[in-house]
């Protein structure tokens, strides 16, 4: 028997048709029936998730990422255990689920209670809370990722300055913090100049402009950074293929600034450059786990908490619209339950 209620609070997405006729999406919170849920091993009564640039988009008609309509949206979520099928995930555990198909073939984070494979499960190391994984979140943990990816290859402060593109995002910021806490010099890009001042509270030595990591498209930059960790793509990715150090390589894990690459062969053939691609959904859950436990420990960002946003499940929506218009300053957080 499920320890979920009948019926509880979700903020769902549905596709419906407009009153011009065209396919829109109704979004709001809703009373949602346990009976609706998916199947799995464990139950969870959820007290945090968050806003990332993939929920924008799932709650769009235009967004591409919603594969089932009604939808509740949530790529991540955190809380208790109220329910587990599986021996080594016990009821009253602080536990975190986030990537796979959460929040995009499968509902997510936006509710009271989910059901979840216990494979997905993450059980949160001490010292982490709910809400601090949701401060992290799947921004945060791609972020991990992408210095840990980094840093496997050989990467270390005195190899020379890194530079983080996107730096007021999720993404961005949490890489930064991570970096900076590490020992390196990072240089943070970013196209909201008003940012730089809690930038460099993050820990960035120095700030770039968008312009300065665009550029003119030319074959090769003289050689500046060490390592990239990269989220936005577009004209942003072939910038930095172009100035990075002879053998160094960047992290590639989004699309704020559009999917097209259009770059030259010359970093690769001339520089011996790589392009390491991050993918947080589809990670295994062993490296997940071993990821999550080095955020509770030498990966977690100092300034965790400073830069989070609060939102509840009845004022997710401009959040949701601001950070696919690009407005992220910071994480956006959803307290759901305390
Ligand atoms: N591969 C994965 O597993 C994975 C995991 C998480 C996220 N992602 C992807 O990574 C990207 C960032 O995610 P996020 O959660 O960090 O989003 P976010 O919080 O919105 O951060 C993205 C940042 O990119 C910059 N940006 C936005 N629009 C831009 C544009 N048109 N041109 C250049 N820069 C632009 C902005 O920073 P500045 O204004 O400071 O430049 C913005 O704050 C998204 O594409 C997301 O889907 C992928």
């Amino acid at each position: 028997m499920s320890a979920i209620p009948a019926t509880f609070r979700a903020y769902v997405a549905e596709k419906i048709e407009g009153p011009d006729g065209m396919p829109a999406v109704a979004r709001g919170v809703r009373s949602f029936p346990e009976a609706e849920l998916p199947p799995g091993e464990v139950e969870i009564r959820v007290a945090w998730s968050s806003v990332n640039y993939k929920d924008g988009l799932a709650t769009r008609i235009d967004g591409k990422v919603a594969r089932i309509s009604p939808l509740i949206p949530g790529i991540d979520l955190a809380g208790q255990v109220v329910a587990s099928d599986d021996p080594d995930i016990a009821v009253g555990a602080s536990v975190v689920a986030h990537g796979y198909e959460l929040g995009v073939s499968r509902h997510g984070g936006y509710t009271d209670y989910q059901r979840v494979p216990a494979g997905w499960v993450v059980p949160l190391a001490p010292g982490l809370s709910p809400r601090d994984a949701m401060a992290i979140g799947t921004a945060g943990f791609t972020a991990a990722m992408s210095v840990v990816a980094l840093e496997e290859r050989g990467l270390t402060p005195d190899d020379g300055p890194v530079l983080v593109t996107g730096a007021s995002g999720g993404v961005g910021g949490t890489a930064l913090a991570i970096l900076a806490d590490r020992g390196y010099e990072v240089w943070a890009a970013t196209g909201k100049p008003d940012e730089a001042a809690r930038l460099m509270t993050l820990g960035a030595t120095g700030i770039l402009t968008r312009e300065d990591v665009t550029g003119d498209g030319r074959p090769l930059e003289s050689e500046r950074w060490a390592g990239a960790v990269d989220a936005v793509g577009g004209a942003t990715l072939p910038y930095v293929l172009r100035s990075l150090m002879t053998g160094a390589a960047v992290a590639s894990s989004g699309n704020a600034g559009g999917p097209k690459l259009e770059t030259t062969v010359f970093p690769f053939i001339l520089r011996g450059v790589a392009l390491l691609g991050m993918d947080s959904v589809n990670v295994s859950i062993a490296r997940r786990r071993h990821i999550w436990d080095r955020l509770a420990t030498d990966l977690r960002p100092r300034a965790l908490g400073d830069h989070v946003h609060e939102v509840t499940l009845d004022t997710v929506e401009p959040a949701l619209d601001g950070i696919v218009a690009g407005q992220a300053r910071g994480r956006w957080i959803v307290r759901i339950a305390d």
